[in-house]
C-alpha cells in the first residue's frame, strides 16, 4: 500500500511537471469523419432488406462502418449531457480508429504491395490483413451484443452477418456462434448495453430526456469490451504474413500493448479526445526500417514519438513480465491517479513542446 501511494504520487508529480508543456493548439485540429461516413445507414430502417432479411457483410467497409454508426445513433440519447450532437459518445474513439485504419490502407491485403500505392479505393476489407481480423473482434461482438439486447429496438427483420468461406474458423458470425467460442468476450461486450438500458430518466433538457449515466462507468465498459476483443483477435492475427512488414507487425503488437495502459487510465473516448489521439497514429503502414532503424522522413514528429513510445512501454512491460501493467492497473483504482495518468499520456504523445525536446 505504501509502495502504491509512492508510485501514485510520482505519477501526479510527473504530470504536474509536464503540464508546463501545453497541449496541441486548436488551430492544428483537423478532425475527419471516416471515409463514406454520410453514405451509410445509421438506422436499422434504412438497411436494405432482401427476402425478409437484412444481410450485412462484415468484409464490406460500408457495412462494418454502418455497425459503428448504428451503435452511435442508438446510444446517442444516453450521452446528451456529455456534448452537443453526440460528440460526447464513448463509441467515437473506436469508430474514428476504424476510419483511420481504412484510410491508412491497413485493411488491404498485405501480400498485394501494389495496392498500397494505389489511390483507387475499393470498399473491401481484406480477410488476409491482420488489422482487419483484429478490428473484426473489436466491433462485431459489440454489434452482436447490441442485437442480442434489442438495443436497436424491436426489428421488423432479422439481421444476419454474411460469412466468408475463407478462414472460416478464425471468425464467428452470430451471437450464438461467438458466445459458444468466446463466452468471456461476449459477456464483456454485453455489459455496456446492459448498463445503458438500466439507466433512468432523471431530468429533461429542451424536451430531451436526460439519463442518469456515469461517463466513467460507460468508458470503462467500452474499453473492457474492446480489450476482450483484442484478447481474442491478437493471438489469431499475429502472423508476419498478415502485416505489411515485420515492423508493422511489431508496431501493432506494441501499440495494442500500450493501449492497455490507456484503457486502465479510462482514457476519454469522445469525438474530440479520440480524434486528437488518432492524429498521431502513423498515416501509412510502417516498414521494418521505420520501426527498428530510422523512421522515414515522411513520418512527422508525433508519429515518431508514438513509434518510440509504444516500443519503450511495451518492451519495459514485457521485460518486467507484465508487472509494469499490473502495478499501473492497481494505481489506476484511484480517480486522481487516473486523471494524472491521462494528462501524462496526453503530454507525452500530444504536446508539441514536449515533442520538440525529443
Ligand atoms: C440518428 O439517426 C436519425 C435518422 O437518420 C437522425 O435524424 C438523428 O439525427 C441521428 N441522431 C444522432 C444523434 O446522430
Ligand atoms: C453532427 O454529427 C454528425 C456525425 O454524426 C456530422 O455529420 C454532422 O456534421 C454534425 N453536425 C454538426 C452541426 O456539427
Ligand atoms: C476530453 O477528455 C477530458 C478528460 O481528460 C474531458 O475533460 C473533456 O471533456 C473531454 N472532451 C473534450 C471534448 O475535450
Amino acid at each position: 500500500m505504501g509502495n502504491q501511494s509512492m508510485w501514485s504520487s510520482l505519477i501526479i508529480l510527473l504530470s504536474v511537471f509536464l503540464c508546463f508543456f501545453p497541449s496541441r493548439s486548436a488551430t492544428e485540429e483537423n478532425f475527419d469523419y471516416p471515409y463514406l461516413w454520410d453514405q451509410v445507414p445509421e438506422r436499422v430502417e434504412d438497411l436494405p432488406v432482401k427476402n425478409n432479411k437484412i444481410i450485412m457483410d462484415p468484409w464490406d467497409y460500408r457495412d462494418r462502418l454502418s455497425m459503428y454508426k448504428l451503435i452511435l445513433n442508438s446510444s446517442a440519447k444516453y450521452f446528451i449531457k456529455f456534448g452537443a450532437n453526440n460528440t460526447g459518445n464513448a463509441f467515437w474513439a473506436l469508430t474514428l480508429f476504424y476510419g483511420k485504419l481504412y484510410q491508412t490502407e491497413r485493411f488491404n491485403d498485405p501480400s498485394d504491395y501494389l495496392l498500397y500505392n494505389s489511390t483507387e479505393k475499393n470498399n473491401f476489407i481484406s480477410i488476409k490483413s491482420g488489422w482487419s481480423g483484429i478490428n473484426y473482434y473489436v466491433i462485431i461482438p459489440f454489434f452482436l451484443a447490441a442485437l442480442e439486447k434489442k438495443f436497436f429496438g424491436v426489428l421488423p427483420y432479422q439481421i444476419e452477418l454474411l460469412p466468408q468461406e475463407d478462414r472460416r474458423s478464425d471468425f464467428c458470425y452470430s451471437f450464438v456462434e461467438c458466445y459458444i467460442r468466446y463466452p468471456a468476450m461476449l459477456t464483456s461486450d454485453l455489459k455496456i448495453f446492459e448498463y445503458l438500458q438500466s439507466r433512468e430518466v432523471t431530468s429533461n433538457d429542451k424536451g430531451n430526456p436526460i439519463y442518469n449515466t456515469d461517463i466513467e462507468t460507460i468508458i470503462h465498459y467500452m474499453w473492457s469490451g474492446h480489450q476482450a476483443g483484442i484478447d481474442v483477435g491478437k493471438p489469431l492475427f499475429s502472423d508476419k504474413s498478415q502485416f505489411y512488414s515485420t515492423g508493422e507487425k511489431d508496431f501493432t503488437r506494441d501499440f495494442l500493448n500500450t493501449v492497455e495502459f490507456l484503457e486502465a487510465a479510462n482514457y476519454p473516448a469522445d469525438f474530440k479526445n479520440g480524434s486528437e489521439f488518432l492524429m498521431v497514429f502513423p498515416h501509412r503502414p510502417v516498414t521494418t526500417s521505420d520501426y527498428w532503424i530510422l523512421p522515414g522522413s515522411d513520418l512527422n514528429n508525433y508519429e515518431r514519438v508514438l513509434l518510440i513510445g509504444v516500443k519503450i512501454i511495451s518492451t519495459l512491460n514485457s521485460v518486467s513480465g507484465g508487472t509494469l501493467l499490473a502495478i499501473w492497473k492497481k494505481l489506476m483504482i484511484s480517480p486522481t491517479a487516473r486523471e494524472a495518468a491521462q494528462n501524462l499520456i496526453k503530454t507525452i504523445f500530444l504536446s508539441p513542446k514536449f515533442i520538440s525536446l525529443v
